[in-house]
């Protein structure tokens, strides 16, 4: 039910001034630099007293002195980036294809930083006008792809491995990795972000940020905050309860800023409630800095907002990809007493905070050689470990060595590694399905091969299908349009399943950013031709009693319920990178026993997506405003509340063997005081090794809040475990994690009653459950009034 909610709250100021932040960052300013505000004269005769100070910055004792001896030309340059290579004239940087630069002051002795994207490697433009040396990265599997392993040290090991090119390659900072939230499965850059869930997003993210940050450089966590869409991404307005944001869009940051202490945050290009997130005080200092505590510094997206003055205001202490006017303007604003200069001071403390921890200013000598081999296996392991296994109808999965297969689809040829966009990476190669299952020692059916290969040949020599120089420039991979499904012929079809004992059918997706899906055929729909394969292979094969395997090979959600049933197995491959073949024959083989696990929901059809009306906002043909009238119903959360049964739920994934969970157990009994512990038992009960996912979902009550039917508080990760072998996992709970956001209040409650703890193989498969009591309300945390919409706006409630 839509409901119009208007929030009624006890009227209180908001504490925080400008003041109050600058005597919270413990700063004090000497006269000279309060006066340096008001005259022009003043600046001048400073500025030569300042370049004579024999300030130099050498550590964090030596920032302040640092900033005192800067002229207020060398600040307001000093927030702005130096701009983006390709643009406006500005040749590449030493490091050809990083998109971010900062501004150096040599007799301070600050040196200028190097930014490159993430995040499924670090991108880079691979070759140097007269050089022999390469410089590819490693493409490592997408974002949800990594999700869907369920296990944080898989994410810890990828961002290892990222971490350590980033060093090598002379790059200071990884604008990566990306946690927005899968708000709906039209977003073009969902491949770029974890889950639907925030707690996977967040333990994900903080996994990677660890990995990266592990090497001595830095990562980025982005695109800060509600940035859900890409349609109109630089000035749509996303209109988002306050409760929403904390519970779901900005959990995932809260975590990762807690767990990870990334040492940058990248503001989104959207407005919340009104205000760019750039500009945004109440995101980037109250609720960033105040309430989580976070100590790096925050820069802009790329060309993200309006007002470089209200962007230093907010705290958004960095501008990029930064231009003159920008710096100009905020110089300006200084002089004519618009802007404090102490606010910049504030904020060029923040970055030099992270500046003395770079390898730039500990003149790491990087070797442009990092371990490519090395960082591949990584890749492999990673990208096997995420694919979820959707369906496996007596168990046509895997596939013996000894067995025939035929394959088709046009993307076992064009396999995908991962979208397009700054998400995309400049690897060596891309490993294709066929290749991968070559290399396994498979039999491939060679005739059908080969017509594949000379429809994909004679459509790529067509103008309209060459593969071009991405037009955002050579940073940017390559354009590789879409080609149509190849048709395929009676006699092919009857040809092929004769001379096989599987069929296996590869159907790519491509998206990235800069635009939304579409509910399409051909894009989130299957195209007729596609449909037609499925259909006609089945039928044929089926006819000969032989079973057919679908694999996908997509970075989102697609359509399924019109075709499952046709086929006997489903393997969602996603965009596993570089490695994709190898991933894929690895799991085809049974090498690895799948245990991926969906980080968001397949729904039956698109208007099951609780967004699907509000998305991507309003008037239809031009988005200004997106309104989140779902609420806190995103995902799952949605579908168990309100009985909207998925085509593949949150957290499904099977295996090639079985599982039992046993002895569900909360250790400080039935009453909950501060934190419980909860346990359970998985055995493996089947045939060959495998490891399984625990899933704890809780119920809580509805109280004076309401609460979705199940919540993910809580998941681990068996290791890999023999046939009859046991493991018991253990999780802990406080009062924080079951706690729900009291917008009234400003607080997070838990609010009395009897809570469920429900130990799930999915979030419909609940294997077990304990229930515990909270006997009276409980106000766990209180935090800074922010962020409230300033319109009315339908609400959905139970
Ligand atoms: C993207 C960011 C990226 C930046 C630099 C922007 O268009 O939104 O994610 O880091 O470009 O490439």
């Amino acid at each position: 039910m839509l409901k119009k909610w208007k929030k009624k709250k006890k009227s209180k100021l908001l504490a925080f001034t400008l003041t109050s932040s600058l005597l919270l960052s413990g700063l004090t300013f000497d006269i000279a630099s309060a006066q340096s505000q008001n005259s022009t004269t003043v600046h001048q005769a400073q500025t030569s007293a300042k370049q004579t100070s024999t300030s130099y910055l050498t550590d964090a004792a030596s920032i302040d002195s640092v900033i005192q001896a800067m002229t207020l030309e060398e600040k307001a340059k000093f927030v702005v980036g130096v701009g983006m290579p390709g643009f406006g004239g500005m040749p590449p940087f030493e490091v050809v294809g990083a998109v971010g630069g900062t501004f150096g002051i040599p007799r301070l002795g600050i040196p200028e930083l190097r930014f490159a994207d993430g995040p499924a490697g670090l991108r880079i433009r691979p070759t140097r006008p007269g050089q022999t040396q390469t410089y590819y990265a490693t493409a490592f599997p997408i974002a949800t792809s990594l999700a869907s392993t369920w296990d944080p040290a898989t994410a810890e090991a990828v961002g290892q491995a990222q971490g350590n090119e980033v060093k090598e390659y002379g790059v200071d900072l990884l604008l990566a990795p990306a946690l927005n939230i899968h708000r709906n499965p039209l977003n073009g850059r969902n491949f770029e972000y974890y889950s639907e869930d925030p707690l996977i997003a967040g333990k994900m993210a903080a996994a990677m940020v660890n990995g990266v940050q592990s090497n001595g450089v830095g990562a980025t966590i982005k695109h800060f905050a509600a940035n859900n869409q890409e349609t109109n991404r630089n000035s749509i307005d996303t209109v988002v309860s306050e409760r929403a944001l904390r519970e779901i869009y900005l959990k995932g940051f809260e975590i990762a800023v807690k767990e990870s202490h990334p040492w940058s945050v990248m503001s989104s290009y959207n407005k919340i409630n009104g205000t760019y997130t750039s500009q945004d005080a109440d995101l980037l200092t109250t609720v960033l800095r105040k309430d989580w505590g976070y100590t790096g510094f925050v820069m802009t997206d790329w060309f993200g907002g309006d007002n470089p003055v209200e962007q230093m205001k907010a705290q958004n202490d960095m501008i990029m990809p930064g231009s003159a006017t920008q710096s100009n303007l905020i110089k300006t604003a200084v002089e004519s007493g618009t802007l404090d200069e102490k606010v910049l001071d504030r904020n060029i403390k923040n970055i030099l905070q992270i500046v003395i921890q770079t390898p730039e200013f500990k003149k790491y000598q990087n070797t442009d050689k990092p371990d490519l081999a090395a960082h591949a296996q990584t890749a492999r392991k990673a990208a096997a470990e995420g694919m979820v296994l959707l369906k496996n109808d007596m168990m046509p999965l895997p596939i013996s060595k000894e067995q025939k297969v035929a394959l088709f689809g046009n993307t076992q040829i064009e396999t995908v590694k991962g979208g397009t966009g700054s998400g995309d990476v400049n690897a060596a190669y891309t490993t294709s399905i066929v290749e991968g299952l070559k290399s396994a020692g498979y039999q491939l059916n060679q005739s059908l091969l080969q017509e594949y290969k000379t429809y994909i040949d004679t459509l790529r020599s067509q103008d309209q299908y060459k593969i071009k120089p991405s037009p955002w420039g050579e940073d940017f991979g390559k354009l590789i349009p879409a080609i149509p499904e190849k048709p395929l012929e009676d006699n092919e079809i009857a040809a092929a399943s004769k001379e096989s004992e599987i069929g296996i059918i590869v159907i790519g997706r491509n998206s990235g950013e800069g635009a939304d899906r579409k509910v399409v055929k051909g894009d989130y729909l299957l195209s007729d031709a596609e449909q037609d394969m499925i259909s006609k292979v089945s039928s044929e094969y089926h006819k000969q009693g032989k079973k057919v395997a679908v694999i996908l090979n997509i970075g989102g959600p697609i359509e399924v319920a019109s075709w499952r049933d046709k086929v006997d197995s489903i393997l969602l491959a996603w965009q596993p990178g570089q490695e994709a073949g190898y991933a894929v024959a690895d799991v085809i083989s049974g090498k690895v026993n799948p245990s991926g696990k969906l980080p968001t929901t397949f729904p039956v059809k698109y208007s099951d997506v609780a967004s699907a009306n509000s998305f991507p906002g309003t008037p239809a043909e031009n988005p200004t405003q997106v309104i989140y009238n779902e609420d806190i119903y995103v995902g799952y959360r949605y579908n168990t509340t309100f009985g909207v049964k998925p085509a593949y739920e949150f957290g499904y994934g099977l295996s090639y063997t079985n599982f039992n969970f046993s002895h569900v157990n909360i250790s400080e009994g039935k009453k909950f005081k501060d934190k419980l512990k909860v346990s359970a038992m998985v055995e493996n009960t089947g045939k060959v090794p495998g490891r399984e996912v625990v899933q704890v979902y809780v119920s809580a009550p509805d109280g004076k809040l309401e609460k979705p039917a199940v919540e993910l508080k809580a998941f681990g990760k068996t290791k890999e475990l023999k046939p009859h072998q046991h493991e018991l996992l253990q999780f802990g709970l406080n009062a924080k994690d079951l706690a729900s956001f009291d917008e009234q209040e400003n607080a997070w409650v838990l609010e009395k009653g009897t809570y469920t703890v429900k130990i799930g193989a999915s979030s419909e498969d609940i294997k077990e459950t304990a229930t515990f009591t909270v006997d009276h309300d409980m106000v766990v945390e209180k935090v800074n009034e922010a962020l409230a919409p300033k319109v009315d706006f339908g609400r959905l409630t139970k």
